[in-house]
């Protein structure tokens, strides 16, 4: 009697985390070939920091009252005594790093940037994630205005230049100067309020105050949009290097607007804070990336006093936008020539022409393990390659290949040792003729 074995169970992905498939590859690619090229161009070094670090690093910088940190960190303990936890944002590392490797010996500012997987145990829905990627570009040791301007616009021109349409939504949070004394005006508006407050809300009125005008409750929405404006209790020093930021934007062709109701979800931010929406008619206004000057944040964790500023960027959601947009990243260099084979001998040498042609350059494809022409052939077609290499039983004989050309059908003998320069012509006449077809297009 045969005993039916059970059918083992599934283990499924982790809620709240994400596969990323082939297909979409492509466009992680574009984001991080972009961020590369922004970051040379504005002159920022890359800097990769662990993924975990010591739980103290975010309570300090990010916030204890934080929902970031009370609420969706992955902390902790080793067997050790280390107490831990998976990075839910990267600042916190990156002024750490600064701090440690002494870079304020450096010439100032220091400017760097990251790509890198970041955890916060929200509630999964559309564009959040418990594991995502963030880029994000900070520069630290230098206080004037120009620099904030800098980082808007680079944030900025990231998302247009990938054809979003985007807008940066612009505040100043003040300083340790000026924002006890709103709070208090603040605090004495909600006093009247209270009762109407959501759960959370009652909570956050002694905790965090600022973030009661950020609640998506529309009830707390109705009231942040009556409260008084961070921007008419600003100190004259963060009056006006305020007013600086915006004269520089006001240079450039950025579409900006001033929302008071900015504040953000993390402590360190001093003066600027600004957030990037999507403002396309496909999707729900949503935050894509944001950032601000954390000028406290370098001494908070034990450095010299240092001002610094920056932002960074959802990639997920990014690409999540660039994908209800329809917009699709630009081609990479097309594959060129599928080297196919018939028999065994064959095989054996065309997985040697099959090398030699890549290391010349030549975009190549093959599909050793199949054994039939027309699948190859089939798949060739799929893959969009121009022209196939065939090798079989009778070119080997003949010192030959054929070389197949996918549009005409048109098969040619061609010298085995002549394959190159062969293949070589035959693409640049088709690469001549292609740029001679967008000129007549133009
Ligand atoms: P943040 O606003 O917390 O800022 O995060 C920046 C961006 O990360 C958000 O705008 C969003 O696109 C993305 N993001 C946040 N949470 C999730 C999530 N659960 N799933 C998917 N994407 C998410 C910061 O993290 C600061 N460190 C930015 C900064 C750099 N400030 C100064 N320098």
């Amino acid at each position: 009697m045969s005993v039916k074995k059970a059918k083992k169970p599934t283990i499924q992905l982790v809620k709240g985390m994400k596969d990323t498939l082939p297909d979409d590859q492509q466009y992680w690619q574009w984001l991080r070939d972009k961020v590369d090229n922004f970051a040379k161009n504005y002159g920022f070094g890359r800097l990769d920091t662990p993924i975990l670090e010591f739980t103290p690093l975010f309570k300090r910088s990010v916030g204890e009252e934080t929902d970031i940190v009370s609420k969706e960190m992955y902390s902790f303990v080793t067997e050790g005594g280390d107490k831990l936890s998976l990075r839910p944002e990267s600042t916190a590392g990156v002024v750490r790093a600064y701090i440690e490797h002494g870079m304020v010996n450096q010439p100032q500012p220091v400017k760097l940037f990251y790509i890198g997987q970041q955890f916060r145990h929200d509630k999964p829905q559309a564009g959040r994630y418990r594991q995502f990627w963030q880029f994000g570009f900070e520069a630290i040791g230098e206080t004037d205005p120009v620099i904030d301007a800098q980082l808007v616009i680079i944030s900025h021109n990231f998302l247009k230049e990938l054809g979003l349409d985007v807008e940066v939504q612009i505040n100043s949070v003040g300083d340790a100067n000026c924002r006890p004394q709103y709070l208090k005006v603040l605090k004495g508006y909600y006093q009247n309020h209270r009762k109407e407050l959501c759960p959370d809300c009652q909570d956050r009125f002694n905790k965090n105050t600022l973030r009661l005008l950020d609640c998506k409750n529309t009830r707390c929405q109705e009231l942040a949009n009556s409260a008084p404006q961070m921007v008419d209790h600003l100190c004259e020093n963060c009056k006006e290097h305020f007013m600086g930021v915006l004269e520089y934007l006001d240079e450039l062709d950025i579409t900006y607007s001033l929302n008071a109701k900015i504040v953000r979800g993390l402590d360190y931010y001093t003066k600027t804070a600004w957030e990037i929406v999507e403002t396309s008619e496909a999707g729900k206004l949503q935050s894509l990336g944001g950032g601000g000057r954390y000028d406290d944040l370098i001494e908070t964790l034990g450095g010299r006093p240092t001002p610094a500023v920056g932002f960074a960027i959802g990639m997920e959601r990014v690409i999540l936008k660039l994908q209800e947009n329809k917009i699709t990243p630009p081609t990479s260099k097309p594959l060129e020539v599928f080297v196919a084979q018939l028999g065994l001998e064959a095989r054996k040498k065309s997985m040697s022409l099959f090398e030699d042609l890549r290391r010349e350059g030549f975009q190549v494809a093959e599909a050793m393990s199949k054994k039939g022409l027309k699948d190859q052939l089939e798949l060739a077609s799929k893959k969009g390659v121009r022209y196939v290499v065939i090798l079989g039983q009778k070119e080997i004989a003949d010192g030959t290949v054929l070389i197949r050309d996918m549009e005409s059908c048109v098969q040619e003998v061609v010298d085995f040792r002549k394959i190159k320069s062969e293949l070589r012509k035959r693409l640049d006449s088709e690469s001549v003729r292609l740029i001679k077809v967008k000129k007549k297009a133009l």
